[in-house]
């Protein structure tokens, strides 16, 4: 079999011939960017072939790569196929790296505290021959002495009675119990020598399709212990819900649930070790994913959702103890994930309506969710309406020639002269720009559009006699950064193609927002807020959002960024068991709307294409 050696590092890997150089780099434990998941169609996996030959269709893939990039060898890694030995060179930009994720959140101390699961102390008189009550029973009665359960309500796992005739013995019969609530009674989760009442820890999970982020805190007295946060490991297998559902049905379901079993272990270990506590003394886990990341990680076959008609296995909020699915917390923890309203607006999506405080407000909010796909939810105490699409890969960075995610690097604001038509750009992490992430690419095209450079189809005006202003190889383009002010050897551009895919993706957003609204028979104006959740609102610019009309028009104060609101609901859900029972009931209550089926949608998204708007009556205030 041929080997492929990855340049730097020297990493070699065997693989059968006819293998694409994206799959050696997966045999090879590279984590290649992947933003269409290996469809040959965002061009981030761009590889250099430095020794040996590869198949690859070089004209089909033209538009993504500079004459220089062909002399030099550049091939995309998932269309290029192994014929015999090789050695590729892979650009730092080719490779996923640490990303700007979203970990804290302002006043997340401040929720009150009611954890389901509780700890005992309980000191227990020894049997004898008058009293040859047995152990169980003995604790259980000890236990409701202490304020417990009844020991009828209280169900105690094999695991936990194995080992409790020698913990009661060797710790004197001086233990505590820890009891957890769940449907339908409690569970003796764990009994342990002495007094360990002031040691309960329990983990808030976000398991998000690209990140997962996890929080450790005392149930005791609510304090955040630490946070850590890495890649979903699934990555690996296809970046979005889609590739991954199709890998499982190619290749296994077990895989998928292994990997995101690692990929919060990982999480939990980094921040467990940061808050000096062993991973065994975590009894509560939350998580909130969205409906595939759920199936997944509880094992339970996504193949359904992807084809008509679109069926998940199950909705609810499902528990299960960790030591099952691989969670490395206490074995008996109990493992809890969000219900779902529908395939698309998941568990994720109810943990976000917990954080913005929805259900709780008289005053319709309109929360929006966006990555590749968005979701919308408008509503209040009384009633909700939600809908969810393809927003398609532009807000993120994919299909845009320079297009990257949140890395460093990454060009994050942009401002435009309006007189010299020259940007200031700032960078995540300062360093010289690599690409433009989603937050500078709205800036971009709102400064684009208030400085008269592109018009209201996104057309860029080449009758401005300006050096940024050209034709460029393939469209129109606008020159962010010049070469010599970049890291990457070469030119920012935002082309025109890039800058129509943009207007699509904002234009499915708004249409989406309006469909609610009508819906609701409510105007923008009937709006008391908009909440963007998620890492790409959370860096947003609020009024370049309204400029180029990815919401409807709403005044900025009226605009709140919430942050991750998957973990903040999580971390809700973890802490305070009243509002964890609610969710089954809100995600009932919420309708979801099929946006491919509203006949009006269509034009709604059509009518949107414009910036910011083809009726600019509905944006009064953008001039
Ligand atoms: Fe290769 Fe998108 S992953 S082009």
């Amino acid at each position: 079999m041929p080997t492929v050696t990855f340049l730097p590092g020297y990493r070699k890997v065997t693989v059968p011939e006819g293998a694409t150089l994206l799959d050696a780099a997966r045999a090879a434990g590279l984590s290649m960017n992947v933003v269409c998941g290996g469809e040959g169609k965002c061009g981030k996996c761009q590889v250099y072939v430095k020794d040996g030959t590869v198949s690859f269709d070089r004209e089909k893939y033209r538009r993504f790569f500079s004459e220089e990039e062909i002399a030099r060898g550049v091939c995309l890694a998932c269309r290029a196929y192994v014929v015999g030995d090789v050695q590729v060179e892979v650009p730092a930009g080719s490779l996923i790296e640490e990303q700007k994720i979203l970990v804290e959140i302002p006043g997340m101390q401040e929720i009150p505290l009611n954890p389901a699961v509780r700890k005992y102390e309980v000191r227990l008189e020894p049997p004898s021959l008058e009293d040859t009550t047995p152990d169980l029973g003995r604790l259980l009665e000890g236990i409701e002495r202490q304020g417990g359960p009844p020991p009828n309500r209280v169900y105690a796992p094999l695991g936990v009675l194995c080992s409790l005739p020698q913990v009661l013995r060797r710790s004197g019969w001086h233990v505590t119990a820890t009891v957890a609530l769940v449907p339908g009674g409690y569970r003796l989760s764990s009994v342990d020598e002495g007094d360990t009442t002031g040691r309960l820890y329990g983990a808030a999970v976000d398991l998000g399709t690209t990140t997962i982020v996890a929080y450790i805190r005392s149930l005791v007295d609510g304090r955040i212990l630490a946070t850590a946060s890495n890649y979903n490991r699934q990555i690996s297998c296809g970046e979005d819900i889609l590739s991954r559902v199709n890998f499982s049905r190619r290749s296994g379901l077990a895989r998928l649930q292994q990997l995101a079993a690692e990929s919060i272990n990982e999480a939990l270990t980094t921040a467990a070790d940061a808050a000096g506590i062993d991973r065994e003394e975590i009894l509560e886990v939350m998580i909130a994913g969205n409906t595939v990341m759920t199936h997944l990680l509880l094992g339970i076959d996504p193949a359904y959702m992807i084809a008509e008609p679109y069926i998940p296995v199950v909705r609810r909020m499902l528990s299960t103890a960790a030591g099952r699915i691989g969670i490395a917390a206490h074995t008996n923890a109990g493992v809890y994930t969000f219900p779902a309203v529908s395939n698309f607006i998941g568990g994720d999506i109810i943990a976000d309506i917990l954080a913005a405080g929805m259900a709780e407000r008289e005053e319709a909010t309109l929360m929006v969710d966006i990555g590749t796909n968005f979701e919308a939810v408008l509503g209040n105490s009384d009633w909700m309406l939600s809908c969810a699409g393809a927003a398609g890969p532009a807000l993120e960075g994919g299909e845009v020639l320079f297009g990257m995610r949140a890395n460093p690097g990454a060009i994050e604001r942009v401002r435009i002269d309006p007189d010299t038509l020259a940007p200031s750009v700032s960078t995540i992490n300062g360093l010289r720009p690599r690409g433009i992430c989603g937050s500078g690419l709205i800036d971009l095209l709102a400064e684009l559009f208030r400085a008269c450079v592109i018009d209201r189809t996104g057309g860029i005006n080449l009758e401005l006699d300006h050096p940024r202003i050209r034709k460029g190889q393939y469209y129109p383009e606008y020159v962010v950064a010049w070469k010599e002010e970049t890291s990457i050897g070469k030119e920012i551009v935002i082309t025109e193609n890039d800058i129509k895919s943009l207007i699509m993706s904002k234009a499915a957003i708004h249409a989406a927002c309006m469909t609610l609204l009508d819906a609701a028979g409510l105007a923008p104006g009937d709006i008391s807020r908009v909440c963007f959740s998620g890492a790409f609102g959370n860096y947003l610019n609020k009024e370049n959002a309204v400029t180029i009309g990815l919401i409807p028009e709403i005044p900025p104060e009226c605009i709140e960024n919430i942050g991750n609101g998957a973990i903040t609901g999580a971390n809700i859900a973890l802490v305070d068991r009243r509002r964890r029972k609610e969710l089954d009931g809100l995600a009932r209550r919420i309708t979801y709307i099929e946006l491919n089926a509203d006949p009006s949608f269509m034009d709604r998204y059509t009518s949107s294409c414009f910036l910011p708007h083809t009726d600019i009556a509905l944006f009064p205030h953008v001039q």
